[in-house]
């Protein structure tokens, strides 16, 4: 008797270590498909001069879009994150150098980079965040490109984004933003420019930096990744709503909230948020106040 229990429990156990195998094999399958489908797009090709106040503006932008944190100062790329569960995320090099872009990545493949999240072969890049970027005004892509292409070549090679079981289940589940190509309109048609001025129109545009974090809404929530700080509300409902303009940007210059709450630039990125201007910066407490 015992011995036959033992059985259909060893029995069941096999079965659901089975059912189990196969589903992660599914969703390691199915994410793999959505990884190698080459999407039909023509980037629109960007015409600019890089004279030295577009090639400014780039730097800027580099800098308060979070290029930075990612793909480091000198855009060589560094490693992220090396989790043996969730797997290991690095920014890559996208300097010309060796371990970096190719001789031949023109400023169309820039476009198709950044505005659709896409690789040369037209496959959807890992972990860079494309659907921020891609509603940046034509002027601001241009000085994007026009700074980053003019950067020194770095040889450095850097290892490509790799999934480990965690991360492969998390993406394939969509709760980890992993293909920025799949969350893009790929028909959007970009203003050419946007008039940089302290109101909640300008705000709005610079908004979608915080909107990965803060959610689309800007009214916070969960974390993403088990085991983070929750996401505050961060409009008019929020804390920000009380506070008045100088302290909101006294906050995203510095990390520290009126209450005293010291931030860590690893949850909340004030060494990003700091770079922004004056005129940046009181467009955003206008927009976020308007929510
Ligand atoms: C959250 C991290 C992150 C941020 C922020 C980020 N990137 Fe990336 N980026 C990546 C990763 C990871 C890759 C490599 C993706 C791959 O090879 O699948 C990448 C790849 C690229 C590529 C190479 C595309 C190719 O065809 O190989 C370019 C160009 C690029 N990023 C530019 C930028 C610029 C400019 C910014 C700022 C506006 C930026 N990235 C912000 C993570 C990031
Ligand atoms: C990488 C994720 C991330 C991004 C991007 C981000 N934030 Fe945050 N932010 C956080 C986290 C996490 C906190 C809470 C930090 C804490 O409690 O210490 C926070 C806190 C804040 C606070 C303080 C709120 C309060 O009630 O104390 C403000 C204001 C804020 N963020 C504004 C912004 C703005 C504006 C942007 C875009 C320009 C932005 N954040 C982008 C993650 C982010």
């Amino acid at each position: 008797m015992i011995k036959r229990i033992f059985k259909i429990t060893a029995r069941v156990i096999a079965g659901l270590l089975l059912l189990l195998a196969l589903t992660y094999l599914y969703l390691a399958y199915s994410l793999d498909t959505r990884i190698q489908k080459a999407y039909a797009v023509e980037p629109r090709i960007m015409e600019f001069t890089a004279d030295d106040a577009l090639l400014a503006r780039g730097r800027h932008l580099y800098t308060i879009k979070g290029c930075e944190d990612c793909h480091g100062p000198d855009l060589s790329g560094k490693i992220m994150l090396d989790d043996p569960a969730v797997g290991l995320i690095a920014g890559s090099n996208i300097t010309y150098g060796e371990g970096g872009l190719p001789a031949d990545y023109t400023s169309k493949d820039w476009v198709r980079a950044l505005r659709h999240g896409l690789n040369k072969e037209s496959k959807p890049l890992l972990v860079m965040p494309s659907q921020e970027l891609y509603k940046m005004s034509d002027e601001d892509i241009s000085a994007l490109i026009a700074f980053c292409m003019s950067q020194p070549p770095v040889n450095k090679e850097v290892p490509p984004v790799q999934l480990r079981p965690l991360g492969t289940v998390l993406s394939a589940l969509d709760q980890i933003p992993l293909l920025a190509a799949e969350a893009i309109d790929h028909t959007y048609q970009a203003p050419a420019a946007v008039e940089a001025l302290p109101n909640a129109s300008f705000g709005k545009y610079l908004a979608v930096s915080c909107s990965g974090c803060h959610n689309s809404n800007f009214k916070g929530g969960e974390a993403k990744v088990p085991g983070m700080k929750p996401y505050p509300d961060i409009t008019a409902s929020g804390n920000v709503g009380r506070w008045t303009e100088e302290q909101f940007i006294q906050t995203l210059r510095t990390g520290k909230t009126p209450e005293g709450k010291q931030m860590k630039n690893e949850e909340m990125p004030w060494q990003m948020t700091k770079a922004y201007t004056d005129t940046e910066l009181k467009a955003l407490y206008a927009f976020l106040n308007d929510q």
